[in-house]
């Protein structure tokens, strides 16, 4: 036993006087000192597992792997990335010769967590080593402290089991902190309480110059609002602290289908309306299409046929999704809710579905879907997904030019098409994020899987036809989680936000070595 210890102590130590090798971008090779005192894991199944993403489309290794214990490596890597000591072999040029990226959960489409050539930061490993814990609900309960690396689906089981709640969420929940808090993070409650980024109070950030810095409204504004929506570029998150509030206990989930697609955005403009607000806690929509896989397992067994005839018939159904909470305190209030709902809704009358459902498992919905598409082997396929906002003003065109003109005139659909309106008061022009630039916007997702008859190219092909519509008819909308790589599609895609946001780079990643799979200034 002392014997075995001693030899893997002696092992460790011969490792640690070996510097690291990080093969560049550039070509140019970079040795990590060994007085950084980092660990990087360049082992093939390290390097492989960091070189892919949810998308499946894109492959990029980087040339190594940290897992850090604290954020202090972080910023002890980044400063000598960014040139602060010259410890590259041979040479006293102290400019840098790897980029760094940070990965929560790589749900990213794109290789935009990747850093070819670079090394990748493993933000789970920060949030595992996180005293002392990776989620700390403030003794007050209004908010919590989480580790940028920790899965929404994390926050959620530390926050109910104090009765409390984050208030606004992702579709799906294994999703990091950071990851979402880097794009945006919307869905169904956003229409009321904002999206994820518009629920954080204060972050701690480690720039690309190796600086750790808090950051709130008040202290260092210009960092704090840059990385919110900021895609990685200015500094990596370590630490937010989340808005909570009282979690209900159960949900009344309801599908309502329409045949009707102006009866269908009355409505759902008319629940997202503050001046007309009903109190629903959550809206969604989705399309089911007669050329597409019809997903009945929503609804009662004994309905299923019905509902398959009913999208057979008018070969496109929009299904509006809304969500009450409730505690056993609050039920006759929803009970009149949705008395309301029933009768004044223009839905196809029959065709209101209700499931009553643990508050967890319904934020937790979309893991069922993942869990039977992975034993199908249908969730490591290529998604080549397309995400935009579409101004409310022209939702009609965007309605009969792509889904009438493009999609329903497909010989198949694939995968699942949200289709909701959000508002923009709860977002902060100040932040990176964009969007469009009416009081009310369409939230718009090609959730399309490759595999079988489709190859993910011809997919692609498709959302090409899409965003030429929306530009040929002069719709303005905003791509989100997209991936440019043409300079000038991102210069229109910030439009007046582009001269900030270049500021900002400079000011705090001056070498540009921060989420380089973003594409913005490779
Ligand atoms: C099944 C599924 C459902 C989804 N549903 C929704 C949804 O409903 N709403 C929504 O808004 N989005 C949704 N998304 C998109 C998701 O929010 C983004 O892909 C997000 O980036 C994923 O988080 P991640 O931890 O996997 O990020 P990663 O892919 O690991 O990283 C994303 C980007 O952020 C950077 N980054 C990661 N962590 C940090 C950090 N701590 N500090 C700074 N930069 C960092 C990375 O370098 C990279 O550029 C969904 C994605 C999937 C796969
Ligand atoms: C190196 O880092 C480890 C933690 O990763 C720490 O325990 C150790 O004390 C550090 N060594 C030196 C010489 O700083
Ligand atoms: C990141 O670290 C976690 C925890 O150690 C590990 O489970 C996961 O596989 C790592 N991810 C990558 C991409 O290396
Ligand atoms: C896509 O996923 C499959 C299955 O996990 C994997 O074998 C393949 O290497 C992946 N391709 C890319 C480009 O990530
Ligand atoms: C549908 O597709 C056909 C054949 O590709 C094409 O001729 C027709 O114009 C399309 N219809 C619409 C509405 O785009």
């Amino acid at each position: 036993m002392t014997t075995n210890l001693s030899i893997i102590t002696l092992i460790t130590f011969l490792i640690s006087l070996t510097p690291t090798l990080i093969k560049s971008e550039e070509g140019i090779d970079v040795f990590l000192p060994i007085s950084l005192n980092l660990t990087v894991l360049t082992d093939p199944s390290s390097i492989s597992a960091a070189s892919r993403d949810f998308g499946n489309i894109t492959d990029e290794n980087p040339g190594a792997v940290l897992c850090p214990s604290s954020a202090a490596e972080v910023a002890r890597l980044l400063r000598f990335a960014s040139g602060g000591f010259s410890y590259r072999r041979g040479s006293n040029d102290p400019s840098p010769g790897f980029k760094v990226a940070a990965r929560g959960q790589g749900h990213s489409l794109r290789g935009q967590a990747s850093a070819p050539g670079g090394i990748v930061v493993n933000m789970t490993c920060l949030a595992k080593a996180a005293k002392p814990a990776a989620v700390v609900v403030s003794a007050d309960r209004t908010y919590a402290d989480v580790a940028a690396g920790t899965m929404w689906v994390e926050v959620l089981e530390a926050a109910v089991e104090r009765e409390v709640s984050p208030v606004t969420w992702t579709d799906y929940l294994y999703l990091s902190v950071g990851g979402t808090l880097s794009n945006a993070g919307i869905g169904g409650q956003t229409f009321r309480h904002g999206p994820q980024i518009s629920n954080v109070h204060e972050l701690d950030v480690i720039t690309g110059k190796g600086e750790m810095m808090t950051c709130s409204p008040n202290l260092n504004p210009e960092l704090f609002y840059g990385v919110l929506g900021g895609l990685g570029q200015f500094g990596i998150i370590t630490r937010a602290r989340i808005a909570l509030d009282h979690a209900p206990t159960r949900v009344k989930w309801l599908r309502i289908l329409y045949s009707d697609f102006s009866a269908f955005t009355r409505d759902q403009e008319r629940l997202v309306s503050m001046a007309n607000d009903l109190g629903v806690d959550f809206l969604e929509g989705q399309l089911m299409m007669s050329n597409g896989f019809v997903d009945t397992s929503f609804f009662p067994l004994s309905d299923r046929t019905r509902v398959a005839s009913l999208v057979n018939d008018h070969r496109i159904i929009y299904v509006l999704e809304v969500a009450k909470y409730y505690d056993t305190t609050t039920l006759p209030i929803i009970d009149k809710v949705i008395d309301i709902l029933t009768r004044t809704l223009g839905f196809v009358p029959g065709f209101m579905f209700m499931q009553d459902v643990p508050y967890f498992d319904f934020l937790n919905r979309v893991r069922i879907e993942e869990e039977k598409l992975s034993s199908l082997g249908l969730w490591e396929v290529p998604h080549p997904w397309l995400n935009m906002f579409v101004p409310r003003s022209r939702i009609l065109d965007f309605h009969n030019g792509v889904i009438k003109g493009l999609l329903l005139n497909r010989t198949s659909t694939s995968g699942v098409t949200l289709f909701y309106p959000t508002n923009r008061h709860k977002w902060n022009n100040l932040m990176s994020a964009m969007i469009p630039e009416e009081d009310v916007f369409y939230v718009i997702g090609f959730l399309q899987s490759a595999g079988g008859s489709q190859n993910w190219q011809e997919l692609e092909n498709v959302n090409d036809k899409i965003i030429q519509f929306c530009d040929d008819s002069g719709i303005k909308i905003k791509e989100y989680l997209m991936h440019y790589t043409r300079k000038e599609d991102w210069i229109k895609h910030f439009g007046a936000k582009w001269d900030d946001f270049l500021r900002k780079k400079i000011m705090f990643d001056p070498k540009k070595l921060l989420s380089p799979g973003q594409d913005i200034f490779n």
